[in-house]
């Protein structure tokens, strides 16, 4: 890897015209990942470079194996990227100690899983807030609690243990788990996946509501064609690569899907 991990970063947000003009919520430079398996060394990610502004939803799409899951672990700072480097808000973050690490994660960072992973024994507005706790903002999480529980409609809810929810209601708590400290960014892999498609397609609107009103950045992991139409922009992956990239307000997006999904 040649390339310089200090690159100019924009400095020009006090007039953001065009997206481009603002300092991305995520941005990853140079990213490479091999895993090593016996005598083989797989390329998971391969130079890989995505910027993504704040207040955009972001669908990537690709082929098992063509390396979504590691990008996002990597753009969770839940993994290490064997060359190059994510930055959160312009703030980099190579060399980082664990601790640091985790602070940025907690504190910056919205996880949101295929399988919901609340805590089973512990309420609706106890899985939400912990996450606040950890971060020694508690308090403040508490005031934000009841209008964020409202817009997703889980306020009647908030007593109630995971058992005691449906998927779709499990997956609003876990939203709001990932919303509760303001992230920069929110990171979902297959947030439908274990959804059926009418209560997938809630969840959707709801992230795609809240992105258009209150200004969330997303980056999305699907293999739903239908999913990934709720996003501004869609990256397809093949082979650790940036292969192709559409918007889908141009029209166009389910031909792109099509020729770089194959669904
Ligand atoms: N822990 C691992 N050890 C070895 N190979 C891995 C590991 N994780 C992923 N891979 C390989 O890296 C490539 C990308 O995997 P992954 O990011 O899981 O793709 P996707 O999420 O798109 O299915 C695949 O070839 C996969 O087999
Ligand atoms: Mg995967």
């Amino acid at each position: 890897m040649s390339r310089s991990l200090t690159p100019a970063r924009p400095r020009r947000e006090a007039r953001p015209s065009t997206p481009e003009d603002r300092t991305p919520a995520l941005r990853a430079y140079g990213l490479c990942k091999r895993y090593r398996l016996g005598d083989e060394t797989i390329e998971a990610l391969v130079d890989l470079e995505l910027s993504v502004y704040p207040g955009e939803f972001v669908a990537v799409m690709g082929p098992s194996g063509s390396g979504k899951s590691t990008l996002l672990h990597l753009l969770g700072l839940l993994d290490e990227a064997d060359a190059g480097e994510i930055e959160l808000s312009g703030q980099r973050t190579a060399g980082l100690s664990d601790d640091a690490l985790t602070k940025l994660r907690r504190e910056r960072l919205g996880f949101v899983f295929q399988g919901f992973e609340l805590i089973p024994n512990l309420s609706a507005r106890e899985n939400i807030l912990l996450p606040a706790e950890v971060a020694g903002r508690g308090r403040e999480a508490e005031k934000a609690l009841g209008p964020l529980a409202r817009a997703l409609g889980i306020h009647e809810r908030l007593s109630h243990r995971p058992a005691q929810l449906s998927g779709g209601q499990q997956q609003r708590v876990a939203l709001a788990r990932a919303l509760i400290n303001d992230p920069v960014v929110i990171l979902a892999d297959e947030p439908t996946g274990n959804l059926d498609s009418a209560t997938g397609e809630e969840v959707l609107a709801l992230l795609q509501r809240g992105v258009r009103e209150q200004g969330w950045t997303v980056v999305m992991v699907t293999h739903d064609a239908k999913a990934a139409l709720h996003a501004d922009r869609i990256i397809f992956l093949r082979d650790g690569r940036i292969v192709g990239e559409t918007r889908t307000a141009d029209g166009g997006a389910r031909a792109a899907i099509e020729r770089f999904v194959g669904v």
